[in-house]
């Protein structure tokens, strides 16, 4: 039997649902799924477990990595699983627009979700199918193309997610985030690294108010195809250029807010796994970024 501990006062309710005492309170424990739950059917302690702002993790190599790591910005689809876990129930549908080799769409068929992903290099989605042909799992659906166009098309479709999880790409000139070409030791050593020729490639955009305001785009396109209320998870890197910080995820969450999101919180994500270089080592404080901000917004 599971220990019932009882949660804090202000998430009592009244209700005519589940175990109703005399006094009109709900019985329900930590250790279950509250009965006035709509949003996922995680127990309480999972739910408090979520909420907190802080991430670690070392998870391990997982669904097709050796394949995945050709994209050096694929993300873990145990990751991806805790996200979507939190914003939507068993069949429901979450959206990634910028799907890459398919971190999001992998983590929604771990957790029984369906899921839809635009992606404009063909390149990896096929990563993302040869992926599921050998992990024996479902094939998503994807769509190839400028998920600015693409999104427009699905809302002309009628069609709306529960929730959309997503890890834009980063913000421009990647390789010269860190340290200007400075430094001998490359960040990345991925197929990643080559930056398509694409001009919808939001990659190729030539400055951060370009890419900006490309987002806020996007923004705008996201708002229709998610239902009322439903959220929407940004995962997103700041940056350092020119000695100076970069609140890439900052302006990003002010332009999803200007597009009608409302920015609810954020989870700043670390993996365990990530290198340190000797920036500005010994003369003054350059960061070693290993975190990713997880914008948490909702739809109104
Ligand atoms: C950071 S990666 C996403 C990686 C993904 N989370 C994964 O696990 O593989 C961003 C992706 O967006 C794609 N992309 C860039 N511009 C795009 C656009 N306009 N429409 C759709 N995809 C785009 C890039 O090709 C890249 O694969």
């Amino acid at each position: 039997m599971r220990r019932l501990d009882p949660l804090p006062d202000d998430i009592r309710a009244d209700g005519d649902e589940g175990d109703d005492g005399d006094d009109g309170v709900v019985r329900w424990t930590r250790g279950d799924v509250h009965p006035q739950n709509r949003l996922n059917t995680l127990s309480g302690n999972e739910w408090l477990y979520f909420t907190k702002t802080v991430l670690r993790t070392s998870y391990p190599a997982h669904a097709g990595q050796e394949l995945r790591r050709r994209h050096g910005a694929n993300k873990p689809p145990l990751l991806m699983r805790h996200l979507i876990e939190f914003f939507t129930r068993p069949r429901g549908s979450v959206l990634d627009p910028f799907c890459g080799v398919g971190g999001t769409l992998l983590g929604a068929s771990l957790c029984d979700r369906v899921a839809t992903g635009i992606e404009i290099n063909p390149e990896w989605l096929e990563v993302y199918r040869e992926v599921t042909r050998r992990e024996g799992l479902p094939e998503q659906e994807v769509v190839l193309g400028d998920c600015r166009r693409v999104l427009a098309e699905l809302a002309a479709n009628g069609r709306v997610f529960d929730c959309i999880a997503t890890d834009p790409p980063y913000s421009i000139a990647l390789d010269k985030t860190m340290c200007d070409g400075r430094y001998q030791v490359q960040a990345r050593h991925t197929d990643f690294d080559r930056f398509s020729d694409d001009d919808g490639d939001l990659r190729n955009l030539d400055s951060f108010d370009h890419y900006y305001q490309a987002m806020e785009e996007v923004a705008r396109l996201l708002l229709p195809v998610v239902r009322p209320r439903g959220y929407c998870a940004v995962i997103m890197r700041d940056s350092y250029q020119q000695g100076r910080y970069v609140f890439a995820s900052a302006e990003v969450a002010r332009r999803f807010e200007a597009a009608g999101f409302v920015l609810k919180g954020i989870k700043v994500w670390y993996g365990t796994g990530s290198r340190v270089r000797p920036y500005g080592y010994p003369y003054g404080f350059v960061p070693n970024i290993v975190h990713q901000n997880i914008l948490v917004l909702q739809a109104p």
